[in-house]
């Protein structure tokens, strides 16, 4: 039987823009109750009035930057009093979405900046492992909860330029399937989905706000959008409680490799 997600607590890092912010507004169609994390807080608070519109049965806001432990711990603090310790009847998150991350630069290894690698591996490998240690004990056990990282196909394949963010993504890869052998048995299931090119702010904040060049990732091809990342989100949630989807690696079909990308003159 499908999880019903209706009343369900799912807490979404990043999710100010592009995957994160979609995601809020599709588990709130579904009537989801949501937390939402990321560093602008202003976009949160848009991104939850759409969602209140989408149906959510509650969207509340904190400022969390998953590269601080502190605030990664003072983020879960207020979510505890939100939904209450998983051990008290009824309560407890029942989908913890990481997905706050990104690429930062496409400079070579030769070319590369300190502080480029430094952020990446902060948000994308070291967010994921502290917002998973600090939510685990509210993540309820054995009722079809779930982990949910957003990889991508850089964690599976590497291109020039990529070095950091692939190793930060093909981390991420590893974090999961570690996670999921050392949660065996709690019915807390873990899944990583990794999308190929989306059309999200992921390139302007790449290429540090130079719009121009972020369009040209997309120039002439049909990319994916938040939307459908969104709505494999929600699938992948509301699976019977028995089913885990582990990895699921999802690319546009102008995409048919990293390299190899049709593109309409
Ligand atoms: N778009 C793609 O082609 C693609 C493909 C594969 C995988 N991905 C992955 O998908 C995820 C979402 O990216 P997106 O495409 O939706 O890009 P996006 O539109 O740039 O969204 C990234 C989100 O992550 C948040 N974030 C970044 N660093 C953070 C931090 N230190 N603490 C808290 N939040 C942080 C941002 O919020 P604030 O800036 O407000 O904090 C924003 O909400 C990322 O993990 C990215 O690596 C993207």
């Amino acid at each position: 039987m499908r999880t019903d997600l209706k009343g369900k607590w799912i807490l979404i890092t990043g999710a100010s823009s592009g995957f994160g912010a979609a995601a809020a507004r599709a588990f709130g169609a579904e009537g989801s109750r949501l937390l939402l994390g990321a560093r602008r807080q202003e976009r949160l608070e848009q991104v939850a009035v759409e969602a209140l519109k989408a149906g959510a049965a509650e969207a509340h806001v904190h400022r969390l930057d998953v590269s601080q432990t502190t605030s990664v711990e003072a983020f879960m603090a207020w979510a505890t009093t939100r939904i209450g310790p998983a051990s008290s009847a009824g309560a407890g998150l029942d989908v913890l979405l990481n997905n706050a991350g990104g690429a930062q630069g496409l400079d070579t290894v030769a070319q590369g900046k300190d502080a480029d690698w430094e952020a990446m591996i902060q948000s994308n490998v070291l967010g994921v492992l502290r917002m998973t240690r600090a939510a685990l004990p509210l993540i309820r056990k054995d009722c079809g909860s779930s982990i949910i990282n957003i990889g991508s196909v850089a964690g599976h394949v590497a291109y020039e330029g990529g070095a950091a963010y692939c190793a930060a993504k093909a981390g991420e890869l590893q974090i999961t399937r570690a996670l999921r052998l050392e949660l065996n048995g709690t019915g807390i299931r873990v899944s990583t989905i990794d999308p190929g090119l989306a059309e999200t702010e992921f390139s302007l904040v790449r290429f540090k706000g130079d719009a121009t060049r972020a369009k040209q990732v997309y120039a002439g091809t049909h990319p994916l959008t938040a939307e459908d990342i969104a709505e494999i989100l929600v699938w992948v949630a509301s699976r019977p409680s028995h089913v885990n989807i582990d990895e699921l690696l999802v690319k546009p079909v102008d995409q048919a490799a990293v390299h190899k990308v049709y593109r309409r003159s």
